[in-house]
């Protein structure tokens, strides 16, 4: 991410904050200052007293810090670790127990003797707990106090398990857990039903105690409420921003989590800035958001009242800049995703040539083409262009059994009907097993494999389905199972060779001049973001292949986020029947439809989402003064340095070079 910022005349955070370009190096980071304090206290023959989290923020220091001991030595035979909390009730050997997330991710792979890994205990009748949680305090005491706490933050503001309205002199203690954060849960557990109501936690005061505290968080769904604990007023509501208190406590984040800090995203508010396009672009957008004005009539005087003088006073009138940023956005609207053939292209956003495109679309799940670009992808086709369709995951996770089942008997019926004898055949009695399997909801490693192939089949019939309604023929759809995301759980494998060799091999095949990927940063750990990752990955390995220099990448975002509109750089509008005929793609996704398994935090059902998402970004154009559409789907450009180098002559188009605030950017 850009520092815009040239002096930092007067901060607005009230914590050291650091940040990463990606979550991997915090992490690292973190890790080893930990492993640092270990050793210093090792030389001195001393216990080192660690406070550990659970949850997807410390994941990579856990990963770190099992490499430093495997590889270099760093032995864990002096700390003792006091985890912040457990859920109530929780049987230490169940999945979403912390007692086994730590032995995942950490005990089980180093030398820490059993007896000093203290976690609270789920399973204690109501009556001990209170008695419990004092003797956990007095543990802590009795070791000298938490040396070094690590932290990750709730999307309620909420550290350990202390939920808004916690107090600052809290320690450990039973509380209820806020909706929100049972919400997120939601991924961990099967049923709503089975997510805890309550939870054990060390209390405010309990952290507040340690000598040294690390805040993680990770990807921009944290932004919202990293912006607050680090910006805001000290308030029992947020109670991350305790923590503004502590006199040894740092943050540490990664560029999407940062991303509504003051500093990025309005920095004129804080200090001189550098300007450049993208900048001005954000501040003008910002600008006639606050002032409730399209561009073209945002006066000097308003430019002087909401901070942005500067602006008007190092670069132009408020009349140029007006106008300049006014086409700019003009510009990226185009109902030519492929490019306009025999058109000036000097200002639209993709080449007039080749007239007929060779585009993939990239779909991390087997649904989110049609969500979150099904108006472009209609579009692309209907103009001509070859397009082809990848299926990057199975998706199998996301199918309720009773789909599954749905299926088999169905499948069982129909060989019925046509000839009872086919029932005893081999194939015959395999269905019966499987249907068994799901029925009794036998969780054995291979029968469990043999209901997700089920659930995959279901998902991929109905992405065929999808893809078919959009006009692509059979052979434009691809299945590419990446084998990372097949573990059955919601938690994936690390990406592997094989994985980026499986979307390098169908590069190669399709030689493609257009491709289209989910751009979500939203959750680094996520199967989006890897699924981008192997796409990133896989343009490496085919960049010297000359097709490859034109084969420009547009990224969409997925079911959550749009872009902003000053990083968008392709808006297409969709017609209202245009929109019609997207919801119709998004049905043919059935198995989704009625709250699938781990539906993530929003209610509304995927075409829902979808719908407001691209109505939400035709008002915003509108607001800004632009042409007034029924919905718009938004893509920005991927540059990569070296197709840049080699951009092609005969192709006029003005590249924009955008600093962006992702890892992958040139700039
Ligand atoms: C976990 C804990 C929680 C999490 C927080 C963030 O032990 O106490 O406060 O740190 O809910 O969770 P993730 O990291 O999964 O986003």
């Amino acid at each position: 991410m850009r520092n815009y910022l040239k002096y930092q005349l007067r901060s607005v955070e009230k914590m050291p904050t650091k940040i990463w370009p990606k979550a991997k190096e915090g992490s690292d980071h973190v890790a080893r200052s930990i492993a640092l304090a270990i050793r210093q206290r090792q030389q001195e023959n001393q216990h080192i007293v660690l406070g550990l989290a659970t949850g997807s923020s410390p994941i990579q220091v856990y990963r770190e810090l099992v490499r430093l001991h495997k590889e270099e030595d760093l032995s864990f035979h002096n700390v003792i670790t006091f985890n912040l909390d457990e859920y109530y009730p929780m049987d230490p050997g169940a999945i979403q127990s912390y007692v086994r997330f730590m032995n995942e991710h950490l005990f089980d792979h180093i030398d820490i003797p059993k007896e000093n890994v203290h976690i609270p205990d789920g399973t204690l009748d109501m009556a001990e707990v209170e008695k419990y949680c004092q003797e956990y305090e007095r543990k802590i005491n009795s070791h000298g106090g938490i040396d070094i706490q690590l932290l990750g933050i709730g999307r309620t503001g909420h550290i350990g398990f202390n939920e808004p309205g916690s107090w600052e002199n809290s320690e450990t203690r039973m509380v209820r857990l806020d909706a929100l954060t049972r919400r997120d849960a939601a991924k961990d557990f099967d049923r709503e039903q089975d997510i805890p109501y309550r939870a054990i936690t060390m209390g405010i005061k309990t952290i507040m105690n340690a000598k040294k505290i690390y805040l993680l968080g990770w990807g921009q769904h944290k932004a919202y409420i990293l912006q607050k604990a680090i910006e805001g007023e000290i308030t029992p509501n947020i109670p991350s921003t305790y923590l503004q208190k502590h006199p040894n406590v740092s943050v540490h984040l990664d560029t999407g989590a940062a991303e509504l800090l003051t500093r990025f995203d309005a920095p004129w508010l804080i200090g001189i800035c550098n300007w450049d396009e993208d900048l001005i672009c954000k501040a003008v957008t910002w600008l006639s958001d606050r002032a409730g004005k399209p561009i073209l009539k945002l006066t000097n005087e308003d430019y002087a009242e909401y901070g942005l003088s500067d602006l008007t006073i190092e670069q132009a009138s408020s009349y140029d800049i007006n106008i300049r940023m006014f086409n700019r956005l003009q510009h990226t609207i185009t109902g030519w995703p492929g490019g306009k053939p025999n058109a000036d292209d000097t200002t639209r956003p993709e080449r007039r040539t080749p007239d007929s495109k060779r585009v993939i679309i990239f779909s991390p799940h087997p649904d989110d083409d049609v969500i979150s670009m099904g108006g472009t992808f209609q579009r692309l086709v209907d103009q001509g262009h070859e397009v082809h369709v990848a299926y990057q995951t199975s998706g199998n996770i996301a199918v309720h059994d009773h789909h599954a089942r749905l299926f088999l008997e169905f499948s069982l019926e129909l060989i019925n009907a046509k000839s009872k004898e086919l029932v005893n055949t081999d194939y015959g009695k395999e269905l019966s097993k499987m249907l068994r399997q799901v029925i009794q909801k036998n969780e054995k490693p291979k029968a469990a494999a043999d209901t997700r192939l089920v659930k995959g089949l279901i998902r991929r019939g109905e992405a065929r389905a999808g893809a078919r309604l959009c006009g692509l023929p059979e052979k434009q759809i691809h299945f590419l199972d990446m084998p990372f995301y097949e573990t059955g759980k919601t938690r994936k494998k690390p990406l592997g060779n094989e994985d980026i060799n499986i979307i390098a091999d169908l590069m190669r095949t399709i030689k493609p001049h257009q491709v289209y990927a989910a751009g979500d940063l939203a959750d680094p750990h996520g199967t989006h973001a890897t699924c981008l990752e192997a796409i990133f990955q896989a343009y490496e390995l085919v960049k010297k292949e000359a097709w490859a220099q034109e084969a420009w990448l547009w990224l969409y975002r997925g079911a959550w986020h749009e872009w902003p509109v000053y990083e968008i750089e392709m808006a297409v509008p969709i017609s209202p029947t245009e929109l019609l005929k997207k919801r119709d793609a998004i049905f043919m996704h059935q198995s989704q439809k009625d709250r699938p398994p781990f539906p993530g935090n929003d209610s509304r059902e995927f075409w829902q989402r979808a719908e407001d998402r691209n109505k939400d970004l035709a008002n915003a154009y509108r607001r800004l003064g632009l042409a007034e559409y029924e919905a718009m789907e938004a893509f920005s450009r991927w540059k990569f340095p070296w197709q840049e180098a080699g951009k092609s002559v005969n192709h006029t188009h003005n590249s924009k070079s955008k600093p962006k605030p992702r890892a992958h950017s040139k700039s």
